[in-house]
């Protein structure tokens, strides 16, 4: 403890206080009164626990409907609800990846990715971010008879860039090798019908297999892989986070169907967000700002050290910002940042006040030379 102390990384916990800036709540359906409604009355039907594996007394007709309505949504064969994405990734790479496979996976992966291919028996082969030519090297390189699994996130969730999709889905098509994508930050948000990034790159092949967090812009909990028959029932039969688990609570499936239904209707609401993120990040850059790569609704602010970002992070909570500091091991040493995350409830005039007190924060930190806006 004393050593995290020393390098700036002991964290604390912290309930929301302020103007939200950090959840991944996108849309505002936490809080939507048409879930909340439905849970309710999900767990009057349903009881508040699942009481057992879905393979069990856990199985409920509310988790197969919301699946069957999921894989509708992104266009795939069939559906499969986890009671978090960090054990959906979990179960996907430790499942389906199999001994004498290789799992090729980007630098920046998350930490349940990571995980995934170090609990796996394939082999783990990292490539640098976002770099298609050099996947395409490893691609070509490796002689494994296996099955080789191309594992990224579609919107990284540290940086807010995007994952050159398309590029990845025609070299996976070229070479036989399977896409895994982890659409935790983009599902509910891009593509015309708000599926995710997948959508908006045009790929709906029958070889790719998603991971969509329903914790984030859904505004409940869990994730649903989404993929091929075959893999779905796989991971049914094997994977031991779905198999050895007690089933969520049945009504978060009902919450779920609602939160579907709002994200078909009202894409005004995803509309809103990706444009308050557009007017976020250029009055970013006209403040002197860098945003990095960000072309998202997540837009870190790169400090460095971690007791600076963590000093700049308390000055703009000060102020009534919820915004929290990133730190190592989420983020490569040396990169500590603020990682801002828009949600469609915020107003223009709320996002220029942030920008003015994050400007004035970053100046008395030394990290931001341009005067506020
Ligand atoms: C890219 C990515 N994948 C997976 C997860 C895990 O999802 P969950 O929070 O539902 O466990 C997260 C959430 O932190 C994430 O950012």
């Amino acid at each position: 403890m004393a050593a995290l102390g020393a390098s700036g990384l002991l964290r604390t916990l912290r309930e929301p206080a302020g103007i939200d800036l950090s959840s991944n709540d996108y849309l505002n359906l936490s809080k939507h009164p048409a879930l909340a409604t439905r849970l309710i009355e999900g767990t009057v039907r349903e009881g508040c626990g699942s009481t057992g594996s879905r393979l069990l007394r856990g199985e409920r007709e509310c988790f197969a409907e919301v699946e069957r309505r999921f894989a509708r949504f992104k266009g795939a064969e069939r559906a499969l609800y986890f009671s978090t994405g960090y054990l959906a990734n979990i179960g996907v790479l430790t499942t389906l990846a199999e001994a004498g496979d290789v799992v090729f996976s980007d630098k920046r992966n998350h930490a349940s990715l990571i995980d995934g291919m170090r609990l796996s028996r394939a082999r783990a082969a990292v490539f640098p971010h976002n770099d298609v030519r050099r996947l395409e090297r490893l691609l070509a390189g490796s002689s494994e008879s296996g099955v080789r699994f191309v594992v990224v996130e579609s919107l990284f969730s540290m940086d807010g860039d995007v994952a050159p999709l398309a590029e990845y889905a025609t070299l996976c098509r070229s070479s036989g090798a399977v896409l895994v994508v982890d659409e935790a930050h983009a599902v509910g948000i891009y593509g015309g019908g708000g599926s995710g990034l997948m959508e908006a790159a045009g790929i709906d092949d029958e070889n790719c297999i998603s991971i969509n967090t329903a914790g984030k812009a859904l505004g409940v909990a869990g994730a649903f892989v989404a993929g091929p028959s075959w893999a779905v029932e796989y991971l049914v039969q094997r994977a031991r986070p779905f198999v050895f688990s007690t089933a969520p609570p049945p009504a978060l499936a009902d919450a779920l169907d609602a939160s579907l239904a709002i994200v078909a209707e009202e894409p005004e609401r995803r509309e809103r967000l990706l444009v308050r993120a557009a007017y976020l990040r250029a009055r970013l850059a006209a403040a002197g700002i860098d945003t990095g790569a960000s072309r998202s609704q997540i837009i870190p602010i790169f400090i460095g050290e971690n007791d600076r970002a963590v000093a700049v992070a308390r000055a703009i909570q000060a102020e009534g910002f919820d915004v929290r500091a990133i730190r190592p091991p989420s983020v490569p040493a040396g990169t500590a940042r603020l990682r801002v995350s828009v949600n469609a409830g915020l107003s223009e005039a709320t996002l220029d006040r942030f920008v003015d007190v994050l400007a004035a924060a970053l100046r008395e930190a030394g990290r931001c030379s341009a005067a506020s806006s």
